[in-house]
């Protein structure tokens, strides 16, 4: 039997790596789109580059932008996924207030943009879109789930909302296999230092190994329901296996706040955080959402998902990562 075959946008990010190793661990052929940058390391996908039995054999890359829609509809023509991770976008909650055209364009309209492509192929594709719990923003209701109202409370949140709604809307209208993923945050050692735990686990590093002295942050008393992306990768399979398309919430239903971070993450290398965190409000942004919290009952009673990491394994081991990382 042909193994099968998996199209991933956003294969060099976080969620876009691991997964890419599951799925190669599961036997299929993985085809990623990366886009053209002017720097060729791919860290999070070397390992995998790296390895002659993989590149080129069951692991292949294409350049593609998810603005240049005649590339990627090739791509779909030449690999024929059976199954479409779409992951790719401007992912930062923060930066979408800086930047919140392109935000739009790469996280709403590429999204149209692929269901489109897909639409017109012969043999039905699979798709998983990355949803996020950022669409529930100013929730009513705690914890939220698949039936909580969309509420968002940044431009990433529209974005990502617009992306959710036409996901249902072409699973309806034209019976496609489209699967939202409406997943909490989810961290990890290859999580980018942008985002507020890679940025305190590897600051904190840095302190340890006597290479900086201070963390600045924004808003620490924000909460947030933390999961390890090793663990909600997993999910985007699991829902594309399904007799059915359906969307599902991803989450811990456990919250902690940013400050608790801080602390967990000053504990794993016994130092004083009360030393070392500074507050800087030009880092806050015009708006948060209020606490998220997912109910991720349906995916744990449907699909048998649970989490295997709790909020001290995740801070503990992306700790225990860059303190050998940055030390050497
Ligand atoms: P990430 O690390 O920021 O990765 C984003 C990926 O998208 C990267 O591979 C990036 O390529 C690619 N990309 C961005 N703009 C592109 C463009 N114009 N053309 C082609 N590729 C482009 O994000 P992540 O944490 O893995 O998250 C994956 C997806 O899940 C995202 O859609 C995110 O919004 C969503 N999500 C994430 C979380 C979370 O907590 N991590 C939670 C809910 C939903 P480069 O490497 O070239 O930048
Ligand atoms: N990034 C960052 N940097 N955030 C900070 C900082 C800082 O220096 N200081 C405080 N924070 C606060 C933010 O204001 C926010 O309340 C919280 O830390 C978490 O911020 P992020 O780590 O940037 O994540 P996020 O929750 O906004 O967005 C992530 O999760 C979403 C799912 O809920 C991203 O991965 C999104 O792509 C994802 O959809």
């Amino acid at each position: 039997m042909e193994p099968p075959v998996a199209l991933i946008t956003g294969v060099t990010g976080q969620d876009g790596s691991y997964l890419c190793e599951l799925l190669l661990a599961k036997g299929y052929i993985v085809h990623g789109i990366v886009r053209r940058t002017s720097n060729l390391q791919r860290l999070r996908l070397d390992h995998l580059r790296n390895m002659p039995d993989v590149h080129g054999k069951t692991f292949f890359l294409h350049y593609g932008d998810l603005a240049d829609g005649t590339t990627l509809r090739r791509i779909i023509q030449k690999v024929r996924p059976r199954e479409l991770y779409h992951l790719a976008g401007q992912s930062h909650v923060g930066l979408s207030f800086e930047i919140p055209e392109s935000t739009c364009e790469e996280v709403a309209i590429a999204t149209l943009r692929l269901l489109e492509i897909c639409r017109d192929q012969p043999e039905p594709i699979r798709f998983y879109n990355a949803s996020t719990s950022e669409i529930f923003g100013t929730a009513t209701e705690a914890p939220q789930n698949e039936m909580s109202a969309f509420r968002p409370s940044s431009p990433y949140g529209c974005a990502k909302a617009f992306a959710t709604d036409m996901a249902k809307v072409y699973r309806a209208g034209y019976h496609l296999f489209v699967c939202n993923g409406i997943l909490y945050n989810h961290e990890s050692p290859r999580r980018s230092e942008n985002f507020v735990t890679r940025k305190i686990s590897r600051q904190v590093a840095r302190i340890k190994l006597g290479q900086s002295d201070r963390l600045v942050l924004g808003n620490v008393q924000g909460r947030r329901d933390w999961g390890h992306a090793q663990d909600y990768v997993e999910t985007m399979w699991l829902m594309l296996q399904q007799e059915r398309p359906d969307d599902y919430v991803v989450a811990t239903g456990k919250t902690h706040s940013v400050l608790d971070f801080v602390k967990a993450a000053f504990a794993v290398t016994g130092m004083d955080w009360e030393k070392y965190l500074e507050y800087d409000k030009s880092i806050e942004r015009p708006t948060e959402p209020v606490e998220l919290v997912g109910d991720a009952s349906k995916i744990r009673n449907l699909l048998g998902w649970k989490p295997t990491r709790n909020f001290e394994d995740l801070v503990r081991e992306m700790v225990e990562f860059d303190l050998k990382d940055l030390g050497g």
